[in-house]
């Protein structure tokens, strides 16, 4: 059932792509194409005319471009892998700020950068659908990204100061097409932690994250066979 729920959540994370990709990158592809055969028209009617256009065409270029190149962060953000996740998260978050009506503010334990690449993506993917949540469902004007060091274990935070949601109901209602809350939780249980939501009228929601520092990564397979 968990690799079944794994699947239709990138089945819909695919579609969501594909969606946005027609939306956004063709559509403006289109207008690219519409607007190079008028400029074929204009080239006989004056320079000044033809330069107007040719200046709205590159405009329409760079959109297409910007909008490729924030797919490909979103896919797969290259500065996790190059930088960490800490730069990551503060990319992230301000292409999200810069696009959307959002302040989020980001405050982040150094310690993090230890923790395992699986765990690090974990905690990426989870920060991600926690912050599309809050621009799509929460009618935000602030959120707190926090990750912080407790005992034993790494914690993240994610609180905004929207509308409040039934978090129970929500996971009960086990919708084939709301997958982003459980494949958060289910992420972050399998690499052996825990997630909790908290949604309170009148204050807002926090998603909270926590992984554990001795994980499964610093168990060798031979001690990992021992206890099974
Ligand atoms: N931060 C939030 N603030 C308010 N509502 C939220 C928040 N996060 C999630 N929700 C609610 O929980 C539902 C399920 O979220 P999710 O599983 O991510 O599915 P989706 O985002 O595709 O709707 C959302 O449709 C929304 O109603
Ligand atoms: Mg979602």
């Amino acid at each position: 059932m968990l690799t079944r729920q794994i699947i239709s959540a990138q089945e819909e994370e695919r579609k969501e792509i594909s969606r946005e990709l027609h939306d956004e990158v063709v559509q403006t592809l289109i207008g690219i194409n519409v607007e190079l055969s008028a400029l074929s028209k204009t080239a006989s009617v004056g320079l000044h005319a033809l330069r107007a256009k040719i200046t709205h065409t590159n405009q329409l270029v760079e959109n297409s471009v910007n909008a490729v190149h924030r797919f490909a962060r979103e896919l797969r953000p290259a500065v996790l892998d190059d930088l960490g996740l800490i730069p990551a998260l503060h990319s992230y978050s301000r292409s999200v700020a810069e696009r959307r009506k959002i302040k989020i503010h980001l405050t982040a334990f150094a310690g993090v950068e230890a923790l395992g690449n699986a765990q690090r993506t974990v905690l990426f993917r989870v920060a991600q659908e926690a912050l599309t949540n809050v621009v799509r469902h929460a009618h935000a004007t602030q959120v707190r990204l926090a990750i912080s060091a407790i005992p034993g274990a790494i914690r993240m935070e994610i609180a905004d100061n929207g509308w409040a949601f039934a978090v129970e109901r929500t996971f009960r209602a086990r919708n084939p097409k709301r997958l982003g809350l459980i494949g958060m939780k289910e992420r972050v249980e399998m690499i052996g932690g825990s997630l909790k939501i908290e949604s309170t009228p009148g204050i807002g929601t926090v998603v909270r994250a926590e992984i554990p520092l001795a994980s499964a990564k610093d168990i060798t397979p031979a001690a990992q066979k021992k206890s099974s």
